[in-house]
């Protein structure tokens, strides 16, 4: 039971839920929830176990939906999944997970009304998407996890609850390590230019991607659940939010402001191909217009943010 009304300020009821809290952006959200919302009303969950954190399978419907109905949750964000290079590995596993998963997920929101946000991918595009991806347009990802991005946008617009999605980018972040995906070179190049001064990149120096800082990303997630529910159109399973985009060889030559001596060689393997086939830019202006989006970080600034924090680590 919710014992003071306080912890939620201005939130009328419940607490709000995190699954898959351990992961690269759980381990920051659920540091600005709680800050937002108090210690106590964030509930954080993931498969594996660490301080503060409560285990919670979300393959287990039935003890998703004890927890959500006895701590009273009004808001999840739900964010266990695997991410695309993990995920093409065990195809199966993916689907499970990214879809059964969110369908338990789902189901335990609509039994208590609640909120629920379920991230998207720059992943759901495919070939045939332009190079600058708009909001609209037909959606026929290459990778198993692009197509459960695609579902879980459209379960946003049929589940029958108020359900809202976007589109990450590639996130780069120094907090936590990054799990498993093909962005994850954006991340690993950091830490090997540091300690090694050296990195083998996964894929071709002229490789353009979205790419975003997790302050970014963490903003935006708080913004749109903030906002009211008529206030969004369709687009709210996965609003296209852009960062900033740039090539492998232009992210080295931004480290190497820092530390000149730092080499990088370009080995492309199977990820190559999952980055192939997404766009090399977002085209965002729906999210800007219907809930006032907007980055704060450019390529530079998120380089010179990582090595500094990354040297006091
Ligand atoms: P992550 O891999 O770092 O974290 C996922 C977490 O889910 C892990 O802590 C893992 O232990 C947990 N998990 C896995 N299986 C679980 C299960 N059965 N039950 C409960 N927890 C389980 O991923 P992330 O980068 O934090 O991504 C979170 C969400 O954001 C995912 O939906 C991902 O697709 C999406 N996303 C991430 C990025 C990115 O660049 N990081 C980009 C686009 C979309
Ligand atoms: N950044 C993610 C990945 O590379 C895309 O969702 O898997």
């Amino acid at each position: 039971m919710v014992s003071s009304m306080s912890v939620f300020m201005d939130r009328p009821t419940g607490r709000v839920l995190v699954t898959g809290a351990l992961g690269q952006i759980g381990t920051e959200l659920v540091e600005e929830l709680r800050q937002k919302y108090g210690y106590e009303a964030v509930i954080a969950t993931d498969i594996r176990k660490a301080e503060g954190c409560q285990i919670l399978d979300v393959m287990d419907k039935k003890a998703i939906n004890t927890l959500v109905v006895e701590q009273e949750i009004t808001e999840i964000y739900h964010l266990a999944a695997l991410l695309s290079a993990t995920g093409e590995r065990n195809p199966e596993l993916c689907w499970n997970i990214n879809v059964v998963g969110l369908e338990n997920v789902i189901a335990a929101a609509k039994e208590n009304n609640a909120r629920l946000f379920s991230p998207s991918s720059i992943a759901v595009f495919g070939p045939d998407c332009p190079k600058i991806a708009p909001q609209k347009t037909p959606l026929n990802p290459t990778t198993v996890y692009g197509k459960t991005k695609v579902v879980g946008e459209q379960l946003a617009l049929t589940s029958g609850i108020d359900m809202r999605g976007i589109r990450y980018p590639g996130l780069i972040s120094y907090k936590a390590p990054a799990g498993g995906g093909t962005t994850d070179y954006a991340v690993e190049i950091f830490h090997n230019a540091l300690e090694n001064g050296h990195y083998e990149c996964f894929v071709r120096e002229d490789t353009k991607l979205p790419m975003m800082y997790m302050d970014d990303a963490i903003r935006a997630t708080i913004e749109l659940m903030d906002v009211p529910f008529d206030k969004l159109s369709e687009s709210r399973g996965g609003y296209n939010i852009a960062g900033c985009s740039f090539t492998a060889r232009e992210l080295v030559t931004s480290i190497q402001r820092h530390l000149p001596d730092f080499t990088c060689s370009f080995h492309p393997d199977i990820r190559q191909k999952y980055a192939d086939s997404w766009p090399d830019e977002i085209e965002d202006t729906v999210a800007s217009d219907e809930w006032g989006w907007s980055p704060r970080f450019d390529l530079d600034r998120i380089v010179d943010e990582m090595i500094t924090n990354l040297k006091k680590k």
